[in-house]
């Protein structure tokens, strides 16, 4: 039996499409499966609530990811509460994102859950630090602040930053670990961070400088380096290890499947 992922792609959009794209070719790579579902910008909510649904009952799908952002006609909400908690390989049915706020986990989102690979490869002990989390998606900053603050896993004592944190200056420069999750390119400078922190880069920004497309992330590395005492690299960093998180949470699914 091999792990089986559908990935649902709604629209055009160029960035979904490379995510979805290098998502699909991981798979294929490793000798995994995938089934690409392209739909069209103008779908109906209920033509995707019902792919959904048939999804859902599908037996030879271990996952579901539903790509987002979706086009504005379609609460994604309503389409993320539709898939099956137990093929949410992505994490974001509220049904899984509750269980990981109560320390028991089913599916961890992928971006948060890779970080906490890369902070374990790296020998980075989160025991009693401060972790610092600028912005608070349900996607990276709300789930890796919960994580970083579990007892078994972190245990850290964590800061959630966002739009309406007042100096939030004061707060970064107290991390320890610093996770940069605002979406805004090069946000974070020197300014930002205590000497020695350690930082979690998770933008991906496509800039223009110098005439040429370039994708940055939140930090600004020349402006740290030297200040900080490591910093995940983007492009590479983060982003790889989200990939390797949905292949890892969709086998998870798969052995579950084998198992009930
Ligand atoms: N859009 C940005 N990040 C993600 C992700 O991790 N999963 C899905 N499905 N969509 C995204």
């Amino acid at each position: 039996i091999t792990p089986w992922l559908a990935a649902v792609l709604v629209g055009n959009n160029p960035a979904s499409e490379i995510y979805v794209k290098n998502k699909t070719k991981k798979f294929e790579a490793l000798g995994l499966k995938t089934d690409l579902f392209r739909l069209n910008e103008d779908i109906s909510e209920q033509e995707l609530l019902s792919l959904i649904d048939k999804l859902n009952s599908d037996a030879e799908f271990h996952g579901i990811l539903v790509q987002l952002p979706l086009p504005k006609h379609i609460d994604s909400e309503k389409v993320l509460n539709a898939i099956v908690p137990t093929k949410d390989v992505d994490g974001f049915h509220p049904e899984n994102a509750g269980l990981l706020s109560i320390g028991k986990p089913r599916f961890i989102p992928c971006t948060p859950k890779g970080m906490m690979f890369i902070l374990k490869h790296f020998n980075v002990d989160l025991n009693g630090k401060h972790v610092v989390v600028i912005g608070r998606s349900n996607i990276v900053g709300r789930p890796i602040s919960i994580l970083a603050s579990l007892k078994e896993l972190g245990n850290a004592t964590v800061t959630l930053c966002h739009s309406g944190t007042k100096d939030l200056k004061y707060h970064s420069k107290q991390a320890d670990v610093l996770v940069a999750a605002l979406g805004s390119p090069e946000f974070v400078d020197a300014s930002y961070i205590k000497e020695g922190a350690c930082i979690l880069d998770v933008g991906i920004n496509r800039i223009e400088r110098d005439g040429k497309s370039k994708i940055v992330g939140d930090v600004n590395q020349e402006s740290v380096m030297g200040v900080a005492s490591s910093l995940t690299p983007v492009p590479k960093g983060v982003g790889p290890m989200t990939i390797a998180c949905l292949l890892r949470n969709t086998t998870i699914s798969c052995k579950n499947r084998l198992i009930n």
